[in-house]
């Protein structure tokens, strides 16, 4: 049929442009084109094609010897969330199957890479000004410097653009490339990978993880965000949400559990919207969605497959001397049977993120957040009513494009309400592509949102302090994570709620990554002092 209709448009002149243009007329082969032609002569370009160096043109100029480390180091440096975290820990394992040796001497490391944030504008000044740190204080001055990550993604050749100071950029989706990237910098060109993936989740790459000693590790489980929330800027630097393969994660958390890890934390930008499609069969599947009734997507329902709710029986299971947390999830995502599990399992911690980002309506439609003020407290009642005891934290945005004195003072009522027992509050910060910059007007004056971030902190702590000292005179269990940064004597961990708990262990044996019995005799807004009772 498409055959046949450019046959048609050819021979009757219908499109005139085509028929001007010699070129266009000489490159349709003589027996009609195929779709593959129309395809490939389509005038918008492959994003790919214009990214990234040619995999079949550098490899006429690569060996495969040419991506062996051969014992070079690579110091590593990780900005911005958990997530970086993680993504460093798979970089670490990459790099180190291909013969690299990692180094803390940043100076005369031969390979620096920085994990990097673009989340707010001040994540990606530190970055650059730490770009011409490393240019102006490094004794090798062969070394070479990659940025990765979010960074990489938003700002890419830009990078490369200023002599000298970056050779490799490198997206969230090609940390496998990296050998390559780093071959053809050292063949003296720069090199750049910011190609985004729908189904990279690095299942089968096991992480390098440091600072094992805590006994504590954080797990992805899913990569990339949908929600586009109108502020964010995730979405384009993460992409498409994707779910790791369940049992690929069930994997590492019996290996880990094997090797006395006592907590892991589920991590994704979307963690508890997880869904593992891969084993999908639709003559048993639910045909309703599991999102919060009244909470609405930008996208359609997505229904079926192995959710968070089933990944999370599964692992708490499988290791039940292992506390589970995650992070960091949006409340659409909080079915009643998640909250239920939850309740039921000792293992899985009574500590929800539950990010509000603002307390008035009009705010919520803006940042296109898909619920109201009355669904969300709605949504808290729930949740307490089956978890009475639960710790709740979250996330809120101070200034946000057309914010009103009137929008701050209802964040404020709800943080007030909510009570949280922890809060990140951030300044606005108007970031490019996403729909805020697009459609809204950046219009808070920088002392209003400095002002209003410091009463929304003002108010999450005096909250805070109230939740803490109720908790004087109770018994809690406490996860030993080490000893304490202000008293050598002291030991610090966190009570199942997730508050940082400080007590004397100098007359006992106390191993980190054992559970031990307190009783809570004191709290300030952040942390609680306790007295030992005995290792549990
Ligand atoms: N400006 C300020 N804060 C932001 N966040 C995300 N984008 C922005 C932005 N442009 C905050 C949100 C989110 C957290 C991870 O970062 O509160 O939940
Ligand atoms: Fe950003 Fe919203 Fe996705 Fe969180 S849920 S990563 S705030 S777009």
């Amino acid at each position: 049929m498409l055959r046949q209709l450019v046959k048609l448009t050819r021979s009757r002149n219908f499109c005139a442009a085509a028929a001007k243009t010699e070129k266009v007329r000489r490159s349709i082969p003589e027996d009609g084109p195929t779709l593959s032609d129309f395809i490939q002569k389509s005038s918008r370009k492959p994003r790919q094609a214009a990214i990234i160096p040619s995999i079949e043109k550098t490899s006429e100029y690569l060996r495969p010897e040419d991506l062996d480390g051969n014992k070079k180091t690579v110091c590593y440096v990780t900005y911005g969330c958990q997530m970086n975290v993680s993504d460093m820990e798979i970089v670490r394992s990459i790099m180190s199957s291909h013969n690299y040796i990692e180094t803390t001497d940043r100076e005369s490391a031969d390979i620096v890479l920085l994990m990097t944030c673009s989340i707010r504008e001040g994540a990606e000044v530190k970055v650059w000004n730490k770009l011409k740190f490393i240019q102006r204080n490094s004794k090798n001055k062969k070394h070479i410097v990659g940025v990765l990550g979010c960074m990489a993604e938003r700002v890419r050749h830009e990078l490369l653009e200023k002599k000298n100071l970056v050779n490799i950029v490198a997206g969230p989706d090609s940390y496998r490339d990296l050998p390559r990237l780093i071959a053809i910098a050292n063949g003296g060109s720069n090199a750049i990978n910011v190609q985004l993936s729908l189904d990279e989740t690095y299942a089968d790459v096991q992480p390098v993880r440091v600072d094992t000693h805590t006994k504590t590790a954080f797990v992805s489980i899913m990569r990339g965000c949908d929600n586009m929330c109108t502020y964010c800027v995730v979405p384009f630097t993460r992409g498409k949400e994707r779910s790791r393969p369940f049992d690929s994660i069930v994997e590492e958390v019996k290996k880990l559990r094997d090797e006395g890890f006592k907590q892991i934390t589920l991590l994704g930008q979307n963690v508890n919207s997880y869904r593992d499609l891969s084993s999908f069969d639709f003559s048993t599947q639910p045909t309703t969605s599991d999102r919060v009734p009244g909470f609405k997507t930008v996208y359609k329902p997505k229904i079926g497959g192995r959710t968070f709710a089933t990944l999370l029986d599964k692992v708490s299971e499988v290791a039940p001397d292992v506390r589970f947390r995650f992070t960091s999830p949006h409340p659409k995502d909080f079915p009643m049977q998640l909250i239920e599990l939850i309740a039921s399992r000792t293992n899985l911690c009574k500590q929800l993120h539950l990010p509000a980002q603002s307390g008035n309506n009009e705010t919520l439609e803006r940042m296109g957040r898909g619920y109201t003020r009355e669904l969300y407290l709605k949504l808290v009642d729930d949740i307490r009513t089956i978890l009475p005891d639960v710790s709740l934290s979250s996330d809120f945005i101070a200034g946000f494009c057309g914010e009103t004195e009137e929008a701050h003072q209802q964040t404020l009522d709800l943080m007030r309400t909510v009570k949280y027992s922890f809060c990140f509050v951030f300044p606005y910060s108007m970031r490019g592509k996403t729909r805020a910059h697009h459609r809204l007007e950046d219009n808070v004056p920088e002392e209003i949102k400095h002002r209003r971030h410091s009463e929304l902190t003002q108010v999450f702590r005096e909250e805070s302090l109230e939740l803490n000292k109720k908790l004087i005179g109770t018994q809690q269990i406490v996860l030993v994570e080490g000893v304490s940064k202000r008293n050598e004597q002291h030991l610090q961990g966190r009570i199942d709620g997730g508050v940082k708990t400080v007590f004397d262990g100098s007359n006992e044996k106390i191993e980190t990554g054992q559970y031990v019995n307190v009783r809570i005799t004191d709290a300030t807004s952040q942390t609680l002092r306790a007295q030992f009772l005995g290792i549990c």
